[in-house]
């Protein structure tokens, strides 16, 4: 069975639609098939400046929309990373193979800091990719089912991947990113040349699962839509139109093709209460799940323990053989 990783961070109340279509709904679909470890990534979080009480917030509030958006513990591994401490082990080890002209060329990274400025940018945002490279081969994962805006990352762990194995011997698996060409993107409601994102200046073009339909409704029926009044999937000229026609297709499972014909004679107006509809629709039972299950905070605690334990017992066997591989003494066993 081929191995499968992949990670969110818990930086925000809910997921966005963009986390879910490009990611989240992958982890499911492949978790079926192969060994799959899952993890929410509070360490890459404190890239980002957050209260402690909220951070443990949203982390168990992540691990409950995991499972509730599908993500099977009884399938899978769901884990938290910072309870394995051998992601930061092997990260070291690969920060140490990283040219600092390579890190710096990471597009979010350069993004992310030229906002802020240098001053206010932590060094932890700049080692965040070769974390993230640490998360992966820590589990010799073959596929990690990710968005479009990973793409660079993916790479850099490969690149980290291959470095290693030519200078210390084939010790690493090399991954490969799993993207779905139709949602590899979503894009942002109000700007639709621009990811949905987190850290979006406003939030009115972005649809976070949690939210109430009725906000969310109201967020789709202002979408920025293009001129003209046909609904028909063109992304250079429709992008606003494109954009909610990748969101209905994959929340509805309905091909893009026979949603243009349903509204062949129908205007914008029509299409986007159609697509509030179907968005309602699909997460009002995810969102009363996640409910649910956060409220049980022992049968979380439990799925925790049982995925760190998983997961420790994979990442120690990996941690060891690139100790020695590049020549790290082990401790003798008494
Ligand atoms: P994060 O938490 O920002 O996002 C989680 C996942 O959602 C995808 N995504 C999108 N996909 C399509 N359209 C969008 N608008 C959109 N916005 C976000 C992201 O591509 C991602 O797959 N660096 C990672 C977290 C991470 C990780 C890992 C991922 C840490 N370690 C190891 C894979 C493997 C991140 O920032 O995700």
């Amino acid at each position: 069975m081929k191995r499968v990783l992949s990670g969110i961070q818990p930086t925000a109340e809910s997921f966005h639609l963009g986390n879910y279509l490009g990611a989240v709904k992958q982890w499911v679909e492949l978790q079926s098939e192969h060994d799959a470890f899952y993890c929410v990534v509070d360490l890459h979080a404190l890239t980002v400046e957050t209260d402690p009480a909220v951070l443990r917030r949203r982390t168990l509030a992540s691990v409950a929309q995991l499972i509730a958006l599908g993500v099977d513990p009884q399938k899978c591994t769901l884990f938290i990373q910072s309870h394995v401490p051998e992601h930061n082990q092997l990260a070291w080890v690969l920060e140490c193979l990283t040219g600092f002209g390579e890190a710096g060329r990471m597009t979010q990274f350069k993004d992310k800091s030229q906002k802020s400025g240098s001053d206010r940018t932590v060094v932890g945002l700049f080692t965040y990719p070769i974390l993230q490279a640490a998360d992966i081969m820590l589990y010799q994962a073959n596929l990690v089912p990710v968005g479009e805006d990973q793409r660079q990352h993916i790479e850099l762990t490969r690149d980290l991947g291959e470095r290693f194995n030519s200078r210390f011997g084939a010790t690493l698996t090399i991954p490969e990113a799993y993207i779905l060409k139709s949602a590899a993107k979503i894009n942002d409601l109000q700007d639709p040349l621009a990811k949905m994102s987190k850290s979006a200046a406003s939030n009115s073009g972005v649809i976070d699962i949690l939210d109430n339909p009725d906000i969310n409704a109201k967020k789709i029926k202002s979408a920025v839509t293009d001129t003209g009044k046909e609904v028909v999937f063109d992304e250079k000229n429709k992008p606003g139109i494109s954009n909610l026609l990748t969101i209905h297709s994959a929340l509805s499972g309905k091909t893009i093709a026979d949603i243009e014909n349903s509204f062949a004679h129908k205007g914008y107006g029509e299409f986007k209460s159609e697509v509030a509809d179907v968005v309602a629709t699909y997460f009002t039972p995810i969102r009363k799940k996640a409910e649910e299950l956060l409220a049980d905070s022992q049968g979380l605690q439990k799925i925790l323990a049982e995925g760190a334990d998983k997961a420790r017992a994979v990442a120690s066997a990996t941690l060891a053989s690139a100790y020695d591989a590049i020549g790290l003494v082990p401790p003798r066993k008494r």
